[in-house]
């Protein structure tokens, strides 16, 4: 399987639950390894641009005032088929479906608020990774 990089952020719900520890220890615990992270507090600007795929949709001015609504934590997790186990340990989009166990399962009370992002594809991991990190300030990578 390859190894990959993905684009993950623990949104202002979960960070205003203290639970930053605990899904940084899922992440390890699935074999994810953080390669890059930093907290902000997103401006209105740099929200509405990471989702601006979605600036048709009803839910965006909401999305945009949510994820500005507070820190977040904005890592690169790097492992084997690193997307989609990502995808799996976040749960469903909406917490409501999100498997037992899930991250959102666990910390998110809606699909407006759920508590993690992550990216769904190899294209848009990499575009994703490259709105918030420069390349100096990813670790190496090893393999
Ligand atoms: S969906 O349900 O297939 O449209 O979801 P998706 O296209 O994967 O991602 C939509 C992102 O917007 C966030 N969001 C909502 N989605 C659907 N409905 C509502 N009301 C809503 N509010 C916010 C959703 O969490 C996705 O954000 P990310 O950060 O990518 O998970």
């Amino acid at each position: 399987m390859a190894v990959e990089r993905t684009l993950s952020i623990i949104k202002p719900d979960a960070v205003a639950k203290n639970v930053i520890g605990q899904i940084y220890s899922r992440f390890e615990q699935a074999g994810l390894k953080i390669v890059a992270s930093r907290m902000t507090h997103l401006t209105e600007k740099e929200a509405g641009g990471f989702y601006a795929v979605h600036s048709a949709r009803p839910f965006f001015k909401d999305l945009v005032s949510f994820m500005t609504s507070g820190p977040v934590v904005i890592q690169v997790l790097e492992g084997e088929d690193a997307i989609a186990k990502h995808r799996d340990i976040m749960g469903a989009t909406n917490p409501k479906n999100a498997a037992p166990g899930t991250i959102r399962a666990d910390f998110a009370d809606s699909i407006d608020e759920n508590a993690v992002h992550g990216s769904d594809s190899a294209e848009n991991a990499a575009v994703e990774i490259a709105y918030f990190f420069r390349t100096i300030e990813l670790a190496p990578r090893t393999r």
